[in-house]
């Protein structure tokens, strides 16, 4: 089938080669030449595990093309995918739209007319719930024969192409039986797979991903607010969450104490999906998301206070070295990074800060020009009167500790992470703190 991805940031660039991989003809649309051209070069913008083969393979193939022509695209097919970014507002916590409006207002003027197989476009953005329904009637006033249908994407970074080819659900909110019977042509391997297709209305599929990522981000919040318990009390919060995760109905992912959440899509998710509530005069039902997004902030502070104590009260005149600068590990992403936001407060409480990341250095660079970065976490750590393991790459589990210990001024280590085998680093001279675990040290 022949089909368009609007918008090739994250979402876009990974639907638009996992449906070529899928063998379908596929033109990639954005607005942003200079990203096309790479595209179109086989070049993925941001590092992806797997991405780049399968982008080269659909290239090299011409299944899939790149053009920054919305006509081209209205031309192309009849199934659009929109993919464009719903960033958090300025002025609040509200989504904005503007791309999603953008995409749709300019694609709308040149799509035929009926007479045509009926031109289907796809949301996969994450919206406000009622979004598929307004742009519906702004379709309608510029393209009459147009249908609409959302289908959120729930990939996470760095198992994008797996949780795209190989889903644990497809969730398509559709309004005509048209559109249903086009979504499950363009899914059909995977549905032979058996992956699990779940038809509704637009306003429960645009609901299924604020609600699920909403969900995500309160166990994380709630077994870090249980650290906060276990700091106070002298309980381990790494035992519990194994204990509370062996029970089914609670299960073990996304339970992971240690710094919180952060990256594009959580936080920006719970928030837009607070302010929606509240437009619509519910306020009182995610109430709940206020203070997950709250405990969420408080964990960056309460690891810089816990790295402060480790030095004596007092950062100025210490060296700090940092691991990990992504949100998360297989991630050069560092947008609303944990990691980065806790280097920079320790950076601006006096002390001599440098960043080691596998990936993610160069976009932490261009984020925070005022931090210093080493490409080894020897030199990092040169010097340091505490090591910060912020986020949780594997390579930072081999790490031999005695090889360590000699390059830093004094062995003081917190795992923001809770990750790290306190026995060996003790054994090797070291002195720990982790949130939630209080005789760690
Ligand atoms: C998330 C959703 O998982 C995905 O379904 C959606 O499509 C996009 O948003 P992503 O942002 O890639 O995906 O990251 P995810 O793996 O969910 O992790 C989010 C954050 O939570 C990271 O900063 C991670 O370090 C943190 N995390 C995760 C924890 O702090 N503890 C955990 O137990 C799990």
């Amino acid at each position: 089938m022949r089909l368009t991805v609007i918008g090739t940031g994250y979402v876009g660039a990974v639907h638009a080669a996992c449906m070529a991989e899928l063998g379908h003809e596929v033109l990639g649309v954005d607005v942003d030449a200079e990203r096309i051209g790479a595209l179109a070069a086989g070049r993925p913008p941001f590092y992806e595990p797997g991405l780049s083969a399968m982008l080269k393979s659909a290239v090299d193939s011409r299944r899939l093309r790149f053009t920054t022509s919305l006509t081209e695209a209205a031309w192309f097919a009849d199934t659009h995918f929109v993919c464009v970014g719903t960033p958090q507002r300025a002025d609040s916590g509200a989504s904005d739209l503007r791309h999603v409006e953008a995409a749709v207002d300019g694609l709308a003027p040149y799509l035929p007319g009926s007479g045509y197989e009926r031109v289907l476009v796809v949301g996969k953005s994450t919206v406000p719930v009622g979004t598929a329904d307004r742009l519906a009637g702004r379709l309608r006033a510029l393209a009459p024969d147009v249908d609409i249908a959302w289908n959120p994407e729930f990939l996470r970074e760095g198992r994008a192409v797996r949780d795209t080819l190989r889903p644990e659900r497809i969730v398509v909110g559709v309004r005509s039986v048209h559109a249903e019977r086009r979504l499950r042509e363009i899914y059909a391997p995977l549905l032979a797979d058996g992956t699990r297709f779940i038809v509704t209305e637009p306003a429960t599929a645009e609901l299924v991903k604020l609600a699920s990522n909403s969900f995500l981000a309160t166990k994380i919040s709630f077994i870090n607010a249980m650290a906060e318990i276990c700091d106070a009390t002298g309980a381990d919060v790494c035992t519990l969450a194994e204990a509370m995760g062996a029970d089914s109905r609670i299960g073990p992912s996304f339970l992971a104490p240690g710094l919180g959440f952060g990256g594009s899509c959580l936080p920006k998710d719970i928030r837009a999906f607070a302010a929606r509530a509240e437009e619509l005069g519910l306020g009182a039902s995610v109430v709940l998301l206020h203070q997950v997004d709250e405990i969420n902030t408080r964990q960056r502070r309460r690891v810089v206070d816990l790295a402060e104590r480790m030095v004596g009260g007092d950062f100025r005149d210490h060296g700090v070295a940092v691991l990990g600068a992504s949100f998360k590990p297989h991630s050069d992403d560092v947008r609303d990074s944990p990691a980065l936001d806790v280097a920079d407060a320790v950076r601006r409480r006096g002390a001599r800060v440098r960043v080691h990341d596998p990936e993610a250095v160069d976009n932490a660079r261009a984020a925070h020009p005022e931090l210093q970065f080493a490409l080894d976490v020897a030199k990092a750590c040169e010097q340091a009167d505490v090591v910060l393991h912020l986020t949780e790459w594997p390579q930072y589990r081999e790490l031999d500790p005695a090889a360590l210990a000699a390059v830093v001024r004094t062995p003081a280590l917190v795992d923001a992470r809770n990750v790290l085998d306190p026995v060996a680093w003790r054994a090797a001279g070291w002195t720990l703190c982790a949130p939630g675990r209080p005789r760690l040290g």
